[in-house]
C-alpha cells in the first residue's frame, strides 16, 4: 500500500470518534478525495477497519501512519496463522473488557470478529442461478435468493446492480425479512426502516403486491431509502415519519410489522470494528429500553391474527431475550409464533432465533417472532 493511501487512512481514524463513526468520516473522506481510484478507495477503507480491529495489539508510541501498517500486518498473520493468537489473548484485545459482563463470549465468535467480512447479495425471488451466470466471484448459497461475493469489483457500479437486480445485503438480515414471510397482496410496516434494507426485502418476497410502510425517526435515512427504492424498482411502499411514540403513522391496522430496532450493535463489529471501542456499556440498558418501548408502542398496529417480528443486530440478553421476555408479559394477547430457521432447516421451529456470526457467516442477530391471537 502506497504512503499516500495510508496517510489517508490515518486522517480518517484521527477523525473517527462516538460521534463520528469511521464508516461516515470514510465515505466523506472518499468523496472529497480527488482521483481517488476505486482499488485504491478500497485499500483505505481496508487500512481504517484494520486499524480498528488490531487496535489493542498496536504500539502506542509509534505514528498512526505506522500503527496501521502494523495492523495490516497483524492481519495477514491472523490470516495466514490464525493459532499465532491464543484465545486468551483474543479475548483481552479483540473487545472491551465489559462485553465479557454483558454476555458469555464464544473464543469462536472472537475469531470471526478479526477476519474481513464476507460480502453477501440478494437476489430478486427464484433469480439467483440467473444472476450467478451473470456476475463473476459469485457462489450460490442454501438460503432462498442469497449469494457470496468473493471478487473484489465495484458491485454498485454493475449494470445488474444499477437494474434492481441485487441487493447488497448481509446473509442474517436477508434471514430476518425470511422470517417475516409477507405475503403478497398483505399489508406490513417496516417500523424502523432505516435506509430500507429490509424493506426492499419484504416488497420483493410480497412481488410488489400489496402495501409496506416504511418508517424511521430519520428523515435523511428515509431519503436514502426513497433513492434505493426507485432503482430497486420497488413502488408498493410509503414512507413516512415515526418518531417511537405512541401516535402511529397511520391508523391502519398490519398483517404484520417488522421492529428492527436501533440496538447496541454487537453483531456487526465484524463489518464495524470501530463501534466496538465507541459503544459503552449503559447503550445496552438504554437501548434495552427503547427497544421495549417501540415495541409496545407498535404493537397496537398488529391486526387480529397478524404478526409481530422484533430484530436486533446484537446479542445481549438484556436486549434480545429480556425484551422479548418483557414483551410476552405485557402483551399477553401476542403468542409466541414458532418458525423454522432457514440457517437450519432440520431443526424443530422456534419463536426465538440467535444467529451467532460465527456460525452463520453473517451478522449477529435475534429474532422473535409472535401471533396475535385471533
Ligand atoms: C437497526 S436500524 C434499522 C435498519 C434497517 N431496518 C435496515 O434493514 O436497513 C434501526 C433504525 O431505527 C431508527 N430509530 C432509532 N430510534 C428510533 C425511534 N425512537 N423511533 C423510530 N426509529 C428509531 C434509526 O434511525 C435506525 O434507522
Amino acid at each position: 500500500m502506497t504512503l499516500n493511501l495510508i496517510k489517508l487512512a490515518a486522517k480518517v481514524v484521527a477523525k473517527s470518534s462516538r460521534v463520528h463513526p469511521a464508516d461516515r468520516v470514510l465515505r466523506t473522506e472518499l468523496r472529497s478525495a480527488q482521483g481517488l481510484a476505486r482499488h485504491d478507495a478500497g485499500e483505505v477503507s481496508r487500512a481504517v477497519f484494520a486499524h480498528f480491529r488490531w487496535k489493542n495489539w498496536l504500539d502506542d508510541h509509534a505514528s498512526l501512519e505506522h500503527r496501521i501498517s502494523q495492523a495490516l500486518d497483524l492481519a495477514v498473520r491472523f490470516k495466514e496463522k490464525p493459532k499465532s493468537f491464543s484465545d486468551t489473548e483474543l479475548l483481552a484485545k479483540a473487545v472491551p473488557e465489559w462485553v465479557a459482563q454483558e454476555l458469555e463470549v464464544p473464543p469462536a465468535w472472537l475469531r470471526f470478529l478479526q477476519a474481513e467480512p464476507k460480502i453477501w447479495l440478494r437476489a430478486r425471488p427464484g433469480k439467483a442461478d440467473q444472476l450467478a451466470q451473470k456476475l463473476f466471484h459469485v457462489k450460490l448459497h442454501a438460503i432462498a435468493d442469497a449469494l457470496l461475493y468473493e471478487g473484489r469489483a465495484d458491485l454498485f457500479r454493475e449494470p445488474e446492480f444499477q437494474a434492481g437486480e441485487f441487493e447488497l445485503q448481509d446473509i442474517a438480515s436477508q434471514v430476518v425479512g425470511l422470517l417475516c414471510n409477507p405475503q403478497p397482496g398483505q399489508t406490513w410496516w417496516d417500523a424502523c426502516a432505516g435506509e430500507g434494507g429490509k424493506t426492499l426485502h419484504l416488497a420483493a418476497l410480497m412481488r410488489n403486491k400489496g402495501l409496506i410502510w416504511a418508517s424511521d425517526r430519520s428523515e435523511w435515512r428515509l431519503k436514502r431509502l426513497r433513492q434505493r427504492a426507485a432503482r430497486a424498482q420497488c413502488f408498493n411502499y410509503r414512507a413516512a415519519l415515526w418518531d417511537g411514540g405512541v401516535k402511529l403513522p397511520t391508523k391502519a391496522k398490519f398483517d404484520g410489522i417488522l421492529v428492527d430496532a436501533p440496538c447496541s450493535g454487537l453483531g456487526t463489529w465484524q463489518r464495524n470494528p470501530h463501534a466496538r471501542w465507541t459503544t459503552i456499556p449503559s447503550d445496552v440498558c438504554e437501548l434495552a429500553g427503547i427497544q421495549r418501548e417501540l415495541l409496545a408502542h407498535a404493537a397496537t398496529g398488529v391486526k387480529r391474527g397478524g404478526k409481530m417480528i422484533y430484530a436486533v443486530c446484537t446479542l445481549t440478553p438484556a436486549e434480545t431475550d429480556e425484551v422479548a421476555s418483557a414483551f410476552e408479559s405485557a402483551f399477553p394477547e401476542f403468542e409466541p409464533f414458532p418458525m423454522t430457521s432457514p440457517f437450519t432447516p432440520a431443526a424443530a421451529p422456534q419463536s426465538r432465533h440467535w444467529f451467532w456470526p460465527q456460525a452463520t457467516g453473517g451478522n449477529g442477530m435475534f429474532v422473535a417472532i409472535w401471533q396475535r391471537k385471533a
